[in-house]
């Protein structure tokens, strides 16, 4: 694998479901995690095994069917969870325990009720036992952005020396900001003994909305894997959306050379999977994956879209897997699009019918905010008479 090689590490099965509303059952789970397999992650959180049976058997269930990618289960710097952790993985083809501890003061002072030399203590001793169960063992110091830096280093480096392969640095709180991001990471790769034997993760929470833009600083700094999730659900205001941080780095390779194992063309549908199982609607806005996010109303932009998608979309719809761009058809929109939309439909319009449709058009879309295609063909049964012995008429085409 070449250095410019980044790691998916999708937790919409673990801090995914933490958002309200978005909690799954175990085969909603599965059906999940076998669309995540088809999409390429590297590495599949399944869930936290302490927090209910529900997670514990989801994680089971992951683990003896999903073959493809790694699976991580999370676990507390507690022996009990990560002994549950393992028995809910063992398993696995290629398995993953996920410890955390907190390191910032305030985490630990009022949390945790616990001292710095505890934690280092604790730290040591739980990657240990982890490590003697299994040879892939990730660790996060929770609030890592919020901690104190030397301490932070200091707890990464027992890590690092305990037997973690994976060093993540959670921006727990979303509170970060790229620069001082990618900052912490250098400092980190600077500061940190041991730390070429380890992987340097990035999960960053979006509570000021800059969880795509923190990860990508990570990455520039050195980080190899990006923790994300579908639709960037997560708790509170959610976490990374795993295809922006893909598509960023596909579409600005020029800026972000780093590659991913992503089949991008699946990307959508997961994304109406996951949807569609939580009930949770993807806001129309949404980047890459909203419905609006290939939509262009305003006439100009429909018709530079309809002569070379170029003028307006840094990437086709097809490329994620969108069928077709849309055309969203209202009182911005030009003859152009219009004529287009007829054409999708069947009918062929003279240049003669479309002016007079057109007009209607644009009345009606000033009163109704949305026009379907219901409402386009009740426009032409207004059309003046016709002479259809001149080939002037509308031709039905199907
Ligand atoms: O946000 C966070 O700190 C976490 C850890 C458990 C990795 O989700
Ligand atoms: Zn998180």
């Amino acid at each position: 694998m070449g250095t410019d090689r980044v790691l998916i590490f999708d937790t919409t099965l673990r801090d995914g479901e933490q958002s309200p509303g978005c909690s799954m059952t175990v085969d909603e789970k599965m059906t999940l995690a076998r669309k995540l397999e088809t999409l390429g992650v590297d590495v599949l959180e399944a869930g936290f095994p302490v927090a209910s049976q529900g997670d514990f058997e989801a994680v089971q269930r992951i683990a003896r069917e999903i073959r493809g990618p790694r699976i991580a289960a999370l676990a507390r710097c507690k022996r009990e969870d990560i002994a549950l952790a393992w028995d809910a993985l063992r398993e696995a083809r290629h398995p993953r325990i996920h410890i955390f501890l907190a390191t910032s003061d305030i985490h630990l002072a009022f949390k945790l009720k616990i001292t710095r030399a505890d934690a280092l203590q604790h730290a040591a001793e739980c990657v240990a036992y982890a490590k003697s169960l299994c040879d892939d063992v990730e660790f996060s110091p929770e609030d890592a952005t919020r901690s104190d830096v030397e301490f932070l280093c200091r707890v990464l480096e027992v890590a690092v020396e305990a037997g973690a392969t994976t060093l993540n640095i959670p921006d727990t709180v979303g509170y970060t900001t790229p620069t001082e991001y990618g900052e912490l990471i250098r400092t980190i790769r600077q500061r940190v003994r041991g730390i070429e034997k380890a992987t340097i993760s990035v999960h960053c929470h979006n509570d000021l909305g800059l969880a795509v833009a923190n990860s990508l600083a990570g990455v520039e700094a050195g980080a190899r894997q990006i923790e994300c999730t579908i639709n960037g659900i997560g708790e509170r205001a959610g976490n990374a959306a795993l295809e922006e941080v893909v598509m960023a780095m596909h579409v600005r390779a020029d800026r972000l050379p780093f590659t991913t194992g992503i089949q991008k063309q699946e990307i959508y549908s997961v994304s109406q999977a996951l949807s569609e199982i939580t009930g949770s609607q993807v806001q129309p806005n949404k980047a890459i994956v909203g419905r609006n996010a290939f939509a262009h109303e305003a006439g100009i932009h429909q018709h530079g879209v309809l002569s070379n998608p170029l003028c307006y979309e840094i990437m086709t719809p097809e490329s994620v897997g969108v069928s077709a761009n849309h055309l969203v058809l209202g009182k911005h929109s030009g003859r152009h699009a219009l004529h287009m939309r007829f054409h999708e439909l069947g009918y062929e319009l003279t240049k003669q019918d479309l002016q007079g449709v057109y007009e209607r058009f644009i009345q009606l879309a000033d009163r109704k905010k949305r026009i379907y295609d219901q409402d386009l063909i009740s426009l032409l049964a207004n059309r003046p008479p016709q002479d259809h012995s001149q080939g002037q008429s509308v031709a039905v085409m199907q």
